[in-house]
């Protein structure tokens, strides 16, 4: 039963830039091992990764092990849901832990009932598309939910390479979107990729391999939000680079 206060966007936007680290990467036998890690390196998010087997050719992990990621931190748990039939899964998600849930507007096209959906179950609406799903498909809803995420791979597997046609995306839903939507990035964010996606406007970095395939992960996260702090657009944060370190490894 999820019993964990709803966070407030708000608040999560005073932090922007932040990282959000996706479990898809984590070392399940050692689950509670790496949020520890994650929330010691300062993590205010994680990105849970939901596959149908269906809309994506992959597996991944279901609701008992939202439960047991519920049980075992208060982070606020963004769940990216790859399912064909999302709605009839909203309730067990939410009930399990979800405080945001994703859907895809490929399986979505007029995502609004399931946004009323999602809110009544007290949690929070997001809409993700595909690299090749043409941003006009996402524009008209920009500010009908709290977090839009757009792919910079096909979704499905961790350690892909990161696709740039996600930068001009980002850039029309900055344009958009109004100052108080989480503006998404999933798949293939490193070192090399974050400084252009904050660029183009992104707020809230999903980063899987990148950050917990690496051997220091306080480390590491620290480098990944310092990277995303320098390219904000318009940065307001300068005094958190205090908070920052200089010697993150690569
Ligand atoms: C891919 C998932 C991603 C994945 C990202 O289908 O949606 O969240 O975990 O992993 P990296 O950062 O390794 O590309
Ligand atoms: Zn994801």
């Amino acid at each position: 039963m999820n019993t964990s206060p709803l966070p407030s966007v708000s608040s999560l936007l005073r932090g922007v830039p932040l990282i959000n680290p996706s479990l898809l990467a984590a070392d399940f036998a050692h689950l509670e091992r790496d949020i520890r890690s994650l929330e010691e390196a300062g993590a205010e998010i994680l990105h849970l990764d939901i596959m149908d087997g269906h809309f994506v050719p992959n597996l991944s992990f279901g609701i008992p092990v939202v439960e047991a990621i519920r049980r075992a931190t208060e982070l606020p748990l963004d769940v990216h849901l790859m399912l064909q039939y999302p709605e009839s899964y909203l309730p067990v998600f939410r009930k399990a832990g979800a405080d945001f849930l994703s859907i895809h507007i490929e399986v979505a096209p007029d995502p609004r009932p399931m946004f009323d959906t999602i809110r009544r179950l007290g949690a929070i609406p997001g809409l993700v598309s595909n690299p090749p799903t043409p941003v006009e498909t996402v524009l008209p809803f920009a500010n009908d939910c709290d977090l839009i995420l757009t792919m910079s791979v096909m979704p499905g597997f961790g350690g892909q390479s990161f696709n740039p046609v996600v930068l001009e995306k980002i850039r029309r839903i900055r344009e958009v979107a109004d100052d108080t939507r989480l503006i998404s990035v999933d798949g293939g964010v490193g070192a090399e990729t974050i400084a252009a996606v904050a660029a183009a406007g992104a707020n809230l970095f999903v980063t899987g391999t990148a950050l917990l395939g690496h051997p220091d992960i306080p480390a590491q996260f620290q480098l990944l939000r310092r990277l995303a702090l320098q390219d904000q657009p318009s940065t307001n944060f300068a005094d958190a680079t205090a908070d920052v370190h200089n010697g993150g490894s690569q």
